[in-house]
């Protein structure tokens, strides 16, 4: 941990120790919500940052008091030789937790080798229990492949695994009931995202928007969790168990909650520029050219946690939110 004068503060007082590592813009499924405006362009940013470059970028992270890594993308199994990136962040000081948001199609025969390279725990995209419905929401006939991923994830120790559901009214709000089912006798954390207008979503985000307290009412009978019992994680979810479950059931409601004040986070794009806000406008900040420059590099990372702003505007309808979630990693 550095001395609290090199911690990352923000203007409001946030200390920023979480870091959302983009890995890959790429992604092998096409769910329309996370999709640009517009349809997907080609690669919008420089070539990828290579695994020594991100490494050199985020031990100026570290020693700037970011402890705990997301790896996302796109989808980050996507990109060649993860585990070896995995470990080699895994064992830098200063990292206390490393976890990973995958789609999990590419997660069985995989799982082991992540979790011995030092992974921790895992956050596995599934929006449905059905076989079509996948099919019409990804593009892809995939469920099988994902529901072994996260079978595999338990089976090797990945802890907690949680899966994240955005739920969308028409699509997969009736199957609210089945997800809370798996986590009865399953140490399994699902939770239930609101959908955010960003992109595409922009444009249909208000006939398919399902409020958190319509999700509650649906599901029935919940127990709040304290925050001692919530499973591992410093994300926004506002955690409830079903009574005498094993797993818990997590709220994560972007557009109904207002949970910036306690933000924590910096995002680094696949192509190396650093954000301060998934919905912020503007560019953020290419670090590339400030590797190997450390002291431009680390009032760069100093003056994007300055930009952070007070709140996300998601709710006003003139905001820039065209942005690509797969180059932002959700
Ligand atoms: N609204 C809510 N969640 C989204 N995600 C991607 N796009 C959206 C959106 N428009 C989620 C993905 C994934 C996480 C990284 O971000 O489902 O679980």
């Amino acid at each position: 941990m550095p001395p609290s004068s090199e911690r990352l503060c923000d203007r409001f007082g946030r200390v920023i120790d979480y870091l959302r590592l983009s890995v890959t813009d790429q992604c092998n499924l096409c769910c329309p919500y996370c999709r640009p405006a517009g349809g997907h362009p080609s690669r919008a940013e420089g070539p990828l940052l290579t695994d020594d470059e991100i490494v050199g970028l985020l031990q100026e992270l570290v020693a700037l008091g970011i402890g705990r890594v997301r790896i996302t993308g796109g989808e980050p199994l996507l990109r060649p030789r993860l585990p070896d990136l995995v470990a080699r962040i895994a064992a830098m000081d200063g990292v206390r937790d490393l976890s990973l948001t995958t789609n999990g199609i590419l997660l069985p025969g995989r799982a082991a080798e992540l979790r011995r390279a030092g992974l921790q725990r895992i956050n596995i995209s599934l929006d449905t229990l059905q076989r079509e419905r996948f099919r019409k929401i990804s593009g892809q006939d995939a469920l099988t492949r994902v529901l072994a991923g996260v079978q595999e994830a338990l089976t090797v120790g990945l802890s907690p695994v949680k899966l994240n559901v955005v739920v969308m009214r028409g699509l997969n709000d009736d199957e609210l009931p089945h997800f809370a089912r798996l986590t009865q006798g399953s140490p399994i954390h699902v939770r239930f995202i609101e959908l955010m207008p960003i992109g595409e979503a922009r444009s249909f985000s208000g006939e398919r928007h399902v409020s958190i307290a319509e999700m509650k009412r649906r599901i029935g009978s919940l127990e709040k969790v304290s925050d001692a019992d919530r499973p591992t994680g410093w994300g926004p979810a506002v955690y409830f168990r079903k009574p005498g479950a094993l797993g818990t059931l997590g709220f994560i409601g972007a557009m109904t909650d207002r949970f910036c004040h306690s933000c924590n986070r910096l995002r680094l794009t696949s192509g190396g520029t650093l954000l301060s806000c998934l919905a912020q406008s503007g560019q953020g900040m290419d670090l590339r050219p400030l590797l190997g420059h450390r002291r431009s590099l680390r009032a760069a990372v100093r003056q994007v946690v300055l930009t952070k702003g007070e709140g996300h505007r998601m709710h006003q309808p003139s905001g820039e939110l065209q942005r690509r979630m797969c180059s932002v990693g959700g």
